[in-house]
């Protein structure tokens, strides 16, 4: 007997993700619903080669439902999460409304699955901020070997990090540029074809983004509290996958080609770095896979102990999709939620 999965957010670019993430890892799952706003009840989507009918998430009754897994905005996870938690099935959300929660876990599985443990308290886990999943990825190996004192991380993220209607103002607006039609900018605060911008999310009065905010404090939660980190994000007009130019700071020595060594054996880490032959990752080619992906390991001698890294992932798999299903797959594989059909 398998599991009843809902996911809320069915139609979105992270919830459609969810879906063909589910299938292709053969998730133990009797039963998936798609869920979305009532704008879009009854339409179709995906699910291997089966479509499912969306449901409207404030018609569904979560009582025989095991695990919810949640893209659908910070205020529908706040509302929700609690009320469907609270009816015994166990939430993973995709937002950043639970993130900070002292109550509720914030799970990368190659680097702090035994946090776990602390879910059932409220039945929310968290997944964190896309940047934030790759860079602990490729950052706790590294951390386990020569401990990070500090970190400078720059990103470079991409449109479809905003949703769906802001991979369309990418498009839309590079055909005006084209084709000499009047540029319009809803989704980003400033015209994103042909261009880059130095703000996601709101600015904080101490002159940071959220974004950037968040990416800091996520780090201290699922790493480690004692590293320090500061965080520079840019929004740039790539489709999928987002790329981090990372410097890192150790306390014990570390050469590159140590650090090369140990990520190439590292979970979740793909290492491409031979810039002689032009091997090194771009964000094109990351999209569609499930690594995080180092390239362009280089020793820092302007610091002691410092490297350079770049890297790259999938934004809609690692950093929301692929990471909320492993977490599932942890709640699973150790045997942390039973069926409730099997129960009853
Ligand atoms: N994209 C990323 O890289 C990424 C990474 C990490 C986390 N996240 C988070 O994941 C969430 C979704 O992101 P996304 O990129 O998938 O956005 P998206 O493409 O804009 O999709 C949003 C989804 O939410 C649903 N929704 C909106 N209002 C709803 C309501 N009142 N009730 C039920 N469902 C509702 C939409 O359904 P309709 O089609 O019916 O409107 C749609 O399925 C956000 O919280 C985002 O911050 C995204």
């Amino acid at each position: 007997m398998g599991y009843k999965v809902a996911i809320v957010g069915a139609t979105g670019n992270v919830g459609r993700e969810i879906l063909s993430i589910l299938e292709e890892r053969g998730f133990p799952a009797d039963e998936v619903v798609a869920l979305a706003s009532r704008r879009s009840q009854g339409t179709e989507v995906s699910f291997g080669d089966k479509t499912l009918k969306v449901k409207a998430l404030d018609q569904y009754d979560f009582s025989d439902t095991d695990i919810c897994l949640m893209s659908a905005g910070g205020s529908i996870s706040k509302e929700w999460a609690p009320k469907i938690g609270a009816q015994g099935c166990v939430v993973i959300d995709n937002s950043s409304a639970w993130r900070y929660d002292a109550q509720v876990p914030l799970i990368v599985p190659e680097v702090n699955a035994d946090a776990i443990t602390g879910f059932s308290k409220l039945n929310i886990i968290a997944n964190p901020n896309c940047s934030t999943a790759q860079l602990v990825v490729a950052l706790k190996p590294l951390h386990d070997v020569a401990t990070i004192k500090r970190v400078v991380v720059s990103t470079y993220q991409s449109v479809s990090g905003a949703g769906k209607e802001a991979m369309d103002e990418l498009f839309t607006q590079t055909r005006a540029v084209f084709v000499n039609d009047p540029i319009e900018a809803t989704k980003f605060t400033k015209r994103i074809a042909f261009n880059l911008i130095p703000h996601i999310d709101v600015f904080m009065e101490d002159g940071y983004t959220k974004e950037e905010w968040k990416v800091m404090a996520e780090t201290k939660k699922i790493l480690d509290p004692k590293i320090k980190l500061t965080c520079t994000a840019v929004r740039v007009p790539v489709f999928v996958s987002h790329s981090e130019s990372v410097n890192i700071e150790f306390e014990k020595p570390i050469s590159a080609d140590e650090a090369r060594d140990i990520l190439r054996e590292a979970p979740g880490c793909l290492v491409i770095d031979n810039p002689e032959e032009d091997q090194y990752i771009t964000p094109y080619e990351a999209t569609g896979e499930d690594a995080t992906f180092i390239s362009r390991i280089r020793e820092d001698a302007t610091v002691e102990n410092g490297l350079n890294l770049w890297v790259v992932s999938d934004n809609l798999r690692k950093g929301a999709a692929l990471n909320a299903v492993q977490i599932a797959e942890v709640l699973v594989n150790r045997k942390l939620i039973q069926p409730k059909k099997k129960a009853a």
